[in-house]
């Protein structure tokens, strides 16, 4: 029998989140939001029978249900995935994983008490280059990384004014938060080191400017707040010696947007990379994976050439999600991690505030 999912949240990522669980067997069931309308639209575009504005209300309806995605604003994930968990359903949450590490502490009681699968949407973890990169790291290839830096920056990719995403009190704060992917993608790649101290700064400049506006995001909302960063820079160390630099922003004058996590091991540096032509638009996007090494006493640079992935490991994710609950792969990340992920996070806010390294 298939694995039945109910998608919860009608936004742009329900459609990669169908895509993938489909493609791994399952059978996408209920798509519920408290915007009805949505809900209808949603489900009519990806093909789902049954829409609910109530997730208690679906939870109770379908008990034949396995598993939820959570695809909301982040305010409501700890709420929504502690619901599903105490109706005994795994959970497929979308990025942060919560506001804030004391949020994700409580999630990963209750995945624990329940027994379910927990896991995130950290899809960079999924993408082709993440995969070949891992191969080679779990190979002993690349030996200890010392440093990394994790690069998420752009020049003007503000998802919109006043709505959910530059409202503190419902996102949990601006790009730091927002585009957590490279910070995770290095952490993953050094092995989730256990972090040390943290030393950040918050910068507000252009959080209001309309030049800096994404091609993307959510309707502006006229006397709605804005109150978050536009861009966070910081420094980690860990127990083990290493140590990593990030740098993200929604609106910095950088001259492209850059994702990326570069690194230097003791036996091969490397580097995954996605360059965008055009802020957020991925036709003019340039994908790389490289390794850089000495050998024979040279000094030599690999490419590693992977099949290109346009949806940034979206599809691939889902999919693990479910070939992860049915036991046939490993899940590609953990409650344990998200938790020391959210701890760095909250780390930067609380440096970036008091102007003082945090101990973590
Ligand atoms: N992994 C990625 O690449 C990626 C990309 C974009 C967004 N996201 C994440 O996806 C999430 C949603 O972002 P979005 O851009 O789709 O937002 P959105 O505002 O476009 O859509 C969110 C939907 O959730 C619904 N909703 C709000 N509260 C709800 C609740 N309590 N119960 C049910 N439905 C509720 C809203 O009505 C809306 O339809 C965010 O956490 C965001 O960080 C991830």
């Amino acid at each position: 029998m298939s694995t039945k999912i109910a998608i919860i949240g009608a936004g742009g990522m329900a459609a990669y989140h169908a895509k993938g669980f489909r493609a791994a067997g399952a059978e996408i069931i209920a798509l519920a939001d408290v915007n009805e309308a949505a809900a209808k639209a949603a489900a009519a575009k990806h093909g789902i029978d049954r829409v609910f504005s109530d997730v208690g209300t679906m939870l109770k309806t379908l008990p034949e249900l396995d598993a939820v995605s959570v695809i909301v604003p982040n305010k409501f994930h700890a709420p929504l995935a502690l619901q599903a968990l105490a109706a005994g359903k795994h959970v497929f949450c979308e990025k942060p994983p919560a506001l804030s590490a004391k949020e994700m502490t409580g999630m990963q009681a209750a995945a624990q008490k329940a027994k379910r699968t927990l896991m995130f949407n950290f899809n960079n973890r999924a993408r082709p280059e993440s995969y070949a990169m891992m191969e080679y790291i779990a190979a002993g290839q690349v030996g200890t990384i010392n440093t990394c830096q994790a690069k998420w920056i752009r020049r003007a990719g503000i998802p919109g004014f006043g709505g959910w995403f530059t409202t503190k009190a419902l996102s949990g704060g601006g790009p730091l938060i927002d585009l957590l992917h490279m910070i995770d993608l290095g952490l993953h790649f050094m092995g989730y080191p256990e972090p040390a101290h943290i030393l950040a700064r918050t910068f507000k400049d252009h959080i209001d400017n309309k030049a800096f506006k994404g091609p993307w995001g959510i309707p502006d909302v006229a006397k709605g707040t804005t109150d978050v960063e536009a861009a966070a820079h910081g420094f980690v160390t860990f127990k083990t010696g290493q140590a990593m630099s990030f740098a993200v922003s929604w609106a910095e004058l950088n001259q492209r947007e850059e994702v990326s996590v570069t690194f230097q091991g003791t036996k091969a540096g490397g580097l995954v990379r996605r360059l965008f032509g055009i802020d957020g638009l991925d036709n003019t996007a340039i994908d790389a994976c490289q390794l850089y090494s000495l050998e024979n006493g040279r000094h030599v640079n690999r490419d590693i050439i992977v099949p290109a992935d346009e949806t940034m490991g979206r599809v691939r994710s889902a999919v693990n999600f479910v070939r992860t609950i049915e036991g046939s792969e490993k899940p590609l990340n953990t409650p344990d991690q998200a938790l020391a992920l959210m701890k760095i996070i909250d780390g930067a806010y609380k440096s970036a505030a008091t102007g003082k390294p945090v101990a973590l």
